[in-house]
C-alpha cells in the first residue's frame, strides 16, 4: 500500500481494448519517428480539453506534454527557479518536490496549516521572513494530507501571493477525482500561475503521460519548459501520447476516470469502517490515506512494525524537508491493494498496530 495506482477493475480491459483500436486502425504508421517536443497537435488539443475540463481551459498550443506530472514539475522549477532560490510548499508537502527541489539545490521552506490545509497568513509570514520566488501547492486531495482548499482558502491564498508576486506551480494530479471541484489556482491567477496534471491518478501511473501549462502570455516560461522537456526526455513517448488521445476520442477516458473515482469511493468507505474509532477526516475519494499516530511513534518504527506484517506504507519522514519536520504518520494508499478484501485486511492489520503502545512491540522480538 505504499504507492498509488489502477484501482478500476476495467482498466486492463479498456487499455487492451483501446490497443488493438489503434493498431487496428493503422494509426501506428504516423509515430515512426522523433515528433515536436511539446507533442505532435492531435495530443496537445485532448491535452487541452482534458486541462479544460478540469478548470484550466488553455490554448491547445500552450500546453507541454510531458512524461508524466513528476516531469512537468521538474521541467518548471528546473526552468523558472536557479539554485538557492526559495520555494513555499505545505508542512508536510509532496515528496517528489523535495526529490526535484534537492537535484536542482532549491531550498523548500514549509508553511504551517490547519485542517483547511495551508494558512494564508502564514505564507504572508514566510514572506516577510524569506526572499521567497513560488509557492508549490496540491490543492486537490494534497499528498499527502488528502487536504482539498475551498474556494474561499484559494481566493485568499491567491491574494497573498499576487501581493508578494509569488509564482504558483499548482500541482493538480488529483484534481479529476474531485466533485465540485472548486476553482483552479490557474484559472484564479492566470497570469503567474504554472499548472500541471497527468492520467497517473484518475486513470493509472503506466500511460505515463503529464500536461504543463505556462502562465497565460508568458510565451518565454513556456519555451525554457519546452527546452527542458527536450532536454531530459527529446518529446513525450508517442505511445503514450497515441493512448490517450484515443481514450479521448472514444470516451472511455471519461469511463475510466468516472470507475475510477467509484472504486475510490468504495475503498474509502472501508476504511471509513475500519477506522471507524479513529478520529480522522477521510475524504470521501481519494487514493491514499494519511493517518496521525499517536505521538509516542515514530514514523519509521510503526513503518517497520507493519512491514514486518507484509504491509507497506509510507513514513511521514519522506514528507519532511527535515528530519525535525517529520510528523508521526504514515500514508497508506488505498488504490494499490488488486481486491477491496486484500484491502480490508491490510487496513485492520494497520488499524490494530495503532492501537498499540509503541514501547510493548519490542517485546514481541
Ligand atoms: C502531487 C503529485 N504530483 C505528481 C505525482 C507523480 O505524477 P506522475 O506519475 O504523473 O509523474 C504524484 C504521485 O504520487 C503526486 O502525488
Amino acid at each position: 500500500m505504499s504507492s498509488n495506482a489502477a484501482a478500476a477493475s476495467n482498466f486492463s480491459r479498456i487499455l487492451t481494448e483501446t490497443i488493438a483500436e489503434i493498431g487496428g486502425s493503422g494509426a501506428m504508421d504516423d509515430i515512426r519517428g522523433y515528433e515536436p517536443v511539446a507533442g505532435n497537435e492531435r495530443v496537445r488539443m485532448a491535452a487541452a480539453q482534458f486541462m479544460e475540463q478540469n478548470g484550466a481551459a488553455t490554448d491547445p498550443d500552450a500546453v507541454i506534454c510531458t512524461s508524466g506530472t513528476q516531469h512537468g514539475l521538474f521541467a518548471v522549477l528546473s526552468s523558472v527557479l536557479s539554485p538557492g532560490d526559495v520555494i513555499l510548499a505545505d508542512r508536510p508537502t509532496f515528496s517528489g518536490l523535495i526529490a526535484v527541489a534537492r537535484l536542482l539545490k532549491l531550498v523548500v521552506v514549509t508553511i504551517k496549516g490547519d485542517d483547511e490545509g495551508i494558512l494564508p497568513s502564514e505564507i504572508e509570514a514566510a514572506c516577510q521572513r524569506v526572499d521567497a520566488k513560488a509557492l508549490f501547492l496540491v490543492p486537490c486531495l494534497a499528498n499527502p494530507t488528502t487536504i482539498t482548499l475551498s474556494e474561499q482558502r484559494r481566493v485568499e491564498i491567491v491574494a497573498v501571493v499576487c501581493r508578494h508576486g509569488l509564482i504558483v506551480i499548482e500541482d493538480d494530479i488529483y484534481g479529476a477525482l474531485v466533485d465540485d471541484k472548486p476553482s483552479t489556482l490557474a484559472s484564479l491567477y492566470p497570469e503567474n500561475t504554472f499548472y500541471l496534471t497527468g492520467l497517473s491518478k484518475a486513470v493509472s501511473p503506466s500511460v505515463r503521460i503529464g500536461f504543463a501549462k505556462s502562465p497565460v502570455g508568458n510565451e518565454k516560461a513556456a519555451e525554457f519548459m519546452a527546452a527542458a522537456v527536450g532536454a531530459t526526455t527529446l518529446m513525450m513517448n508517442p505511445l503514450s501520447a497515441m493512448v490517450f488521445t484515443r481514450l479521448i476520442a472514444n470516451g472511455k477516458l471519461a469511463q475510466l476516470i468516472n470507475e475510477q473515482k467509484s472504486e475510490l469511493k468504495a475503498r474509502m468507505a472501508i476504511a471509513a469502517e475500519e477506522f471507524a474509532d479513529f478520529d480522522l477526516r477521510l475524504p470521501e475519494v481519494s487514493p491514499h490515506l494519511w493517518l496521525p499516530l499517536s505521538p509516542q511513534w515514530h514514523n519509521e518504527a510503526f513503518s517497520e512494525q507493519l512491514r514486518a506484517q507484509e504491509v507497506f506504507v509510507l513514513g511521514g519522514s519522506g514528507f519532511a524537508v527535515t528530519p525535525r519536520e517529520a510528523l508521526p504518520s504514515v500514508r497508506g494508499s488505498v488504490s494499490a491493494p488488486r481486491t477491496r478484501a486484500e484491502l480490508r485486511r491490510g487496513l485492520a492489520i494497520i488499524a490494530r498496530t495503532m492501537r498499540l503502545e509503541p514501547h510493548l512491540t519490542s517485546l514481541s522480538v
